[in-house]
């Protein structure tokens, strides 16, 4: 058996071995792209990616999270959110990057100078406490891997080519019980989800801040606009550090909820309904925390990195390209109608919610006719800023991470 200079086992190796031990020949190649996985870490990667383990088979979590598009997509729906297992189903949401998840903390209220403010959690809205918690359910959702019951999972597991494998890390008897089962399952896939290929740090702005590139000089302008408070403003939500050496530092969002007033999507089929409306941190799919309607409307802020692989932007994919959705932090208020069918503003919220929508901060602070606080040379230099956060420019660097430093959260979800 081999440990890696970082102390850690490596799984395939070791497997490899047990193979040869057990009289089976020639010992298997380790796949290349297991290397240097743990053996709970190779499970959790082998689940990812199976996609016999939805109803009816041909969906992996990888469909929705393809590791080509840094694990986001749609499973090749252009309706900007997700397409189910069975074929036909869409969801509600556009499918988010799963990427630098494992940094979001547990879904909490946190206080701030304004009063408490919700912080944290796994899906758009929160509503999963952590990568275990969240893995656990697309293999349930209808319109997603749509299995009936714990048991049809499990079963499938418990028959797959690594089901031995499995119980050499969970124990002889984890088949026995559904839910233990279940946990176990759940337990790999966040396993995966915590190395380092979900998190490499490897873009053209992580080699800028260790100091071995450069930007252009519209890239540079970019990213003067994304920090200025005056301007952008992005850096508000979308958290980042360039002085900082720890590429942690800037994952580019703060894990808090902000209301947008992203435009309504007319090709999500739950919003052929007018009295419909997908609001967020306050349901369909959870209850505010505290009853408190100003969080109505309200969706994590999304990290920005990898943000130039995304098939569709925003929670509901309204935006396919990158300049509209920057354009539309420009211009929203300024001229509603480019955004807005007949310029009412909002057209995604039932109209006791509108004064949820952020109308105070920078860049989204104008009035009709009022200048944008960005224009389109502007607009133009942010996105050019916003390419250089694809990972894969360079060798990672995810060796120089830490934790993030403790910072306040921005001040502001849904105005109040
Ligand atoms: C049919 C497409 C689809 C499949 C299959 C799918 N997901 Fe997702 N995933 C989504 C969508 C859509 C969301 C956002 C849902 C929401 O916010 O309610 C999401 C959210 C997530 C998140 C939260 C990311 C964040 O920033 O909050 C993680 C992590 C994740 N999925 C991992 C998985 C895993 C693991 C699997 C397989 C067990 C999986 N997904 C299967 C579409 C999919
Ligand atoms: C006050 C907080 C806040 C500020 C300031 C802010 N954003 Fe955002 N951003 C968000 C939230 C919240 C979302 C998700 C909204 C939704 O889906 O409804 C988002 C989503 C996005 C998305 C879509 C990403 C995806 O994967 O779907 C992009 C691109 C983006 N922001 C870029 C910017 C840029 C560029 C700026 C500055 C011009 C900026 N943001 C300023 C909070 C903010």
């Amino acid at each position: 058996m081999r440990i890696d200079p970082d102390g850690r086992w490596i799984a395939a190796a070791m497997l490899a071995g047990a193979l040869a031990a057990c009289g089976g020949g020639e010992p298997e190649p380790v796949p290349a792209d297991e290397a240097g996985l743990t053996r709970v870490e190779v499970l959790g990667k082998r689940l990812f990616f199976d996609a016999s383990l939805s109803v009816p088979p041909g969906q992996s979590c990888a469909s929705c999270h393809d590791p080509a598009l840094a694990f986001s997509g749609n499973n090749g729906a252009t309706a900007g959110v997700a397409l189910g297992a069975d074929g036909h189903s869409l969801g509600l949401r556009n499918t988010p990057t799963a990427m630098y998840a494992r940094f979001a903390p547990a879904f909490g209220m946190e206080d701030t100078d304004e009063g408490p403010i919700p912080v944290g959690g796994q899906f758009l809205d929160g509503r999963a406490a952590s990568l275990e918690a969240q893995a656990a359910q697309p293999f349930f959702a209808p319109d997603e891997m749509n299995n009936p019951a714990v048991a049809a999972l499990t079963t499938k597991v418990a028959a797959a080519s690594y089901a031995d494998l499995f119980r050499d890390e969970w124990g002889a008897r984890v088949f026995d019980d559904p839910d233990t089962a279940l946990k176990a399952i759940a337990a790999s896939i966040a396993a995966f989800e915590r190395t380092e290929r979900f998190a490499p740090f490897s873009s053209k702005y992580d080699h800028v801040a260790a100091g071995r590139a450069q930007f252009t000089a519209l890239e540079r302008q970019g990213l003067d606009l994304f920090l200025d408070p005056e301007k952008g403003n992005c850096a508000a939500c979308h958290v980042a550090d360039p002085t900082s050496r720890n590429p942690a530092d800037s994952l580019f969002t703060d894990f808090t909820y902000d209301n947008l007033g992203v435009p309504r999507n007319a090709r999500i089929p739950a919003n052929a309904d007018p009295a419909f409306f997908d609001l967020g941190l306050c349901g369909p799919k959870r209850a505010a925390p505290g009853g408190d309607e100003a969080l109505c409307g309200a969706f994590k802020v999304p990290t920005l990195r990898n943000v130039g692989k995304r098939v569709a932007l925003m929670h509901n994919g309204f935006f396919t390209q990158l300049r509209d959705a920057v354009a539309f932090y420009a211009t929203r208020d300024t001229d509603p109608a480019r955004w807005y069918p007949g310029g009412v503003p909002f057209d995604d919220l039932p109209p006791a919610y509108h004064a949820n929508v952020n109308r105070s901060e920078a860049p989204y602070d104008r009035k009709p006719g009022e200048s944008p606080r960005l224009d389109d040379a502007e607009i133009d230099a942010i996105v050019a800023f916003l390419g250089t956060l694809t990972d894969g420019y360079g060798a990672s660097l995810a060796a120089q991470a830490q934790p993030p430093a403790r910072r306040q959260a921005a001040k502001t979800t849904a105005a109040r």
